[in-house]
């Protein structure tokens, strides 16, 4: 099936759909014919998110939600309110809701490895099994579930300590949901972007972000466009035989 058409009447969850990588996927997922339900602590960017859509494919039809990935309520909430809204829990599920709270490790206060702990890896979990729960309980013939984990889990950050942990963690989380999860269908499958042009990387210093692109083989930052491409594909059929991995969308930065 062409690119264009491929999501045709499937519904998408998009968590942290509000900003960045999240609002981008939420962008092409409407660009390729899906109903998006963007979902993001804030209200606001969530609506602007969803001005932004493409909604003349067939059946599309597009929400803003409200929901703090973090909190078990909120999220079945979440879900609740879509499956009142559309009578179908969605069938692509897009965790890209996501925190950092840098500092080196000998000064990082507890709060703050929590804080990133609890919305970057709880919140993938939350949201990855509410998703879950209702694909089985309706017995939906299939599901996608995408995690934006990072390549700093795989090669850790100086700064990131909490952030590395709650990445690498939502590896093993995906590969685990991956196993337990095929039986019903449903595939779970990792994006690992490396440096992105997006608010969260913008509070990086500068020299840093200089020092980061020197290392990056293909020589500049990525677009929020180019992991939402990745992530587009993970959700469709044509990646039908693929479940379990993580797909690194980095520019070769840290090639094994
Ligand atoms: N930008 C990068 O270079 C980069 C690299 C690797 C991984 N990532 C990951 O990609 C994802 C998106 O990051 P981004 O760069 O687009 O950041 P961003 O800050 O632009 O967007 C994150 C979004 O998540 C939302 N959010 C935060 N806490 C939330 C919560 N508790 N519940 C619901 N929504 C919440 C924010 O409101 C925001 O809209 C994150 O998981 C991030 O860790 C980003």
């Amino acid at each position: 099936m062409a690119a264009a058409t491929r999501l045709i009447s499937r519904l998408t969850l998009v968590t942290g759909g509000g900003s960045g990588i999240g609002r981008a996927v939420c962008q092409r997922l409407a660009s390729e014919g899906a109903s998006v339900v963007v979902a993001d602590i804030s209200e606001e960017s969530a609506h602007d998110t969803l001005r932004s859509l493409q909604r003349d494919l067939r059946g599309q039809g597009h929400m803003a939600a409200v929901v703090d990935v973090s909190s078990k309520e909120s999220v079945k909430n979440l879900v609740t309110r879509i499956q009142t809204h559309y009578f179908q829990p969605p069938s692509v599920c897009v965790n890209a809701a996501g925190i950092t709270q840098d500092d080196f490790l000998l000064n990082m206060d507890e709060d703050h490895f929590d804080n990133v702990i609890r919305v970057n890896l709880k919140g993938s979990f939350l949201v990855l099994q509410a998703v879950a729960q209702a694909l089985v309980a309706c017995g939906a013939p299939k599901g996608s579930i995408v995690t934006v984990g990072s390549i700093v889990g795989k090669v850790g950050n100086i700064g990131q300590a909490n952030y590395s942990a709650s990445k690498a963690g939502v590896e093993g989380l995906t590969r685990t949901a991956a196993k337990e999860l095929s039986r019903f269908g449903i595939r779970c499958n990792c994006v690992l972007p490396g440096f992105i042009s997006t608010p969260m990387t913008d509070k990086v210093p500068e020299k840093v972000i200089s020092r980061m692109k020197s290392l990056v083989p293909l020589g500049r930052m990525g677009e929020p466009a180019e992991v939402a491409d990745v992530c587009a594909f993970l959700a469709s059929d044509d990646s039908r035989y693929i479940t379990g991995v993580s797909l690194e969308v980095t520019g070769g930065l840290f090639i094994g």
